[in-house]
């Protein structure tokens, strides 16, 4: 039996023809215009994922809950964010599971955020640093929308270049501009066998990530890399890599904490 679509649900409403899809967050007197006609929230309120509704011009549409990646893409964001396919890499290279305590910075639109808690599961928690507050509260509202009450969440107004104030972390994972300055409290507070990720636009800081990284003796197993994905279209006879591609999106660096040699 699958859950039906409630009220204060996102969904995705995919053009079958065009295979395009729309995303809208649903209220009981809420109606949505498309070009091939009207649906009122109302007609998908209720429905089960997958039901076709029609538009008010006879349009079929598929109705669906957003997956993790649809939701990011879609949701509200207020600065960058980690595109899901560097989202993947994290959750692999950084070996983010279900049970672990990991803390990210900053807290940004919340991307990450939403991966993490997924990851990590209920006996899992995320603690968060993000010093702007406007910042914090779309986060929230982001993982509100698609996950309810989050008591596994804690977010914190602080700088994280201050200092960490946990102790016994199995993972930290860093999306600001410089992260080398968290490197020494990094190694304090992480577990032994504990993963350090710093996700970064330029290879500039990289170089400064990896060289504090190394200089702090207790880190090992330094990797930096990079993911490009070609989507590929395949149709009749055309079956080709796609014409356009995201080319730079940011750097992956991974670090394994061990005591000192
Ligand atoms: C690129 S955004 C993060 C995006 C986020 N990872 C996501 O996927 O939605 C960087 C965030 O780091 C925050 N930030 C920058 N320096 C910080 C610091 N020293 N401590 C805590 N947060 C910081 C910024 O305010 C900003 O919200």
């Amino acid at each position: 039996m699958t859950r039906p679509i409630a009220e204060g649900e996102s969904v995705i409403l995919l053009d079958i023809e065009d295979n395009k899809e729309f995303f809208y967050l649903m209220r009981a007197k809420g109606h949505i215009n498309l070009h091939k006609g009207k649906i009122l929230h109302a007609e998908v309120i209720g429905k089960h994922e997958g039901a076709v509704v029609r538009t008010s011009k006879g349009n079929p549409f598929l109705v669906f809950r957003p997956t993790l990646f649809q939701y990011i893409m879609h949701m509200k964001r207020d600065t960058s964010i980690i595109y899901p396919k560097d989202l993947a890499l994290i959750l692999f290279y950084s070996d983010i599971y279900p049970g672990s305590t990991c803390l990210e910075a900053g807290i940004g639109s919340g991307a990450l955020t939403l991966t993490l808690l997924r990851a990590v599961g209920p006996l899992g928690k995320v603690i968060s640093y993000e010093v702007r507050p406007e910042f914090i509260e779309r986060a929230q509202k982001n993982v509100q929308l698609l996950l309810g009450e989050t008591p596994n969440l804690e977010v914190k107004q602080r700088d994280i270049y201050e200092g960490i104030e946990e102790q016994g972390l199995d993972r930290i994972c860093l999306d600001i501009p410089e992260p080398w300055r968290v490197v020494k409290n990094a190694a304090e507070s992480l577990l032994p066998g504990g993963i350090f990720t710093s996700y970064l636009p330029t290879i500039i800081q990289v170089k400064s990530l990896v060289d504090a990284l190394r200089e702090e003796k207790r880190f090992t197993s330094i990797q930096t890399m990079e993911t490009l994905l070609r989507d590929w279209h395949i149709e009749g006879l055309s079956v080709r890599p796609a014409h356009r591609m995201v080319g730079h999106t940011g750097f992956l660096t991974v670090a394994r904490k061990g005591d000192l040699p």
